[in-house]
């Protein structure tokens, strides 16, 4: 299985920003672990802080990753290119968020991701990422 994950604006600051909230570890560190953790998994990783490089990406891994994992971070709550860039490939793509955004403010709670995603997993700190990759081998 190969599995795309894509962080949007900010998150190359994880470790360094907010850690309160994000946590104290890189995402270079934390995709080790991902890596080790899940040895018949194939990770490709990709993060801007451009809104269509984004969108970019997706297009890009969209018809060939068996699932896309996206932090679409501030984007989220503004974005419907990169909602329509979701709808217009073939992966589905599973929306992380590490905090609990609907225990935040306001401008948090509206997300262009949710109606388009095939699942979300948010609040769980770095591990939503975890989550994410443990939701996909479960077989129903
Ligand atoms: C975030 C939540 C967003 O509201 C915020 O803008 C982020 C990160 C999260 O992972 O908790 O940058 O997506």
């Amino acid at each position: 299985m190969n599995v795309s994950i894509i962080n949007g604006p900010n998150l190359n600051l994880l470790g360094k920003r907010e850690p309160n909230i994000y946590g104290s570890l890189t995402f270079e560190e934390y995709l080790k672990s991902l890596k080790k953790e899940f040895k018949n998994i194939t990770f490709d990783y990709y993060q801007s802080n451009i809104e269509g490089k984004i969108i970019d990406r997706i297009q890009e891994v969209g018809f060939s990753s068996d699932y896309i994992l996206l932090n679409a971070a501030a984007y989220t709550h503004t974005s419907i290119g990169i909602g329509d860039a979701i709808k217009s490939v073939d992966s589905p793509v599973i929306e992380i968020h590490i905090s609990n955004t609907f225990s935040r403010e306001d401008f948090r709670h509206k997300s262009y991701i949710t109606p388009v995603a095939k699942g979300l997993i948010i609040g769980f700190g770095i591990d939503s990422y975890r989550l994410g990759v443990l939701s996909l081998l479960k077989k129903n």
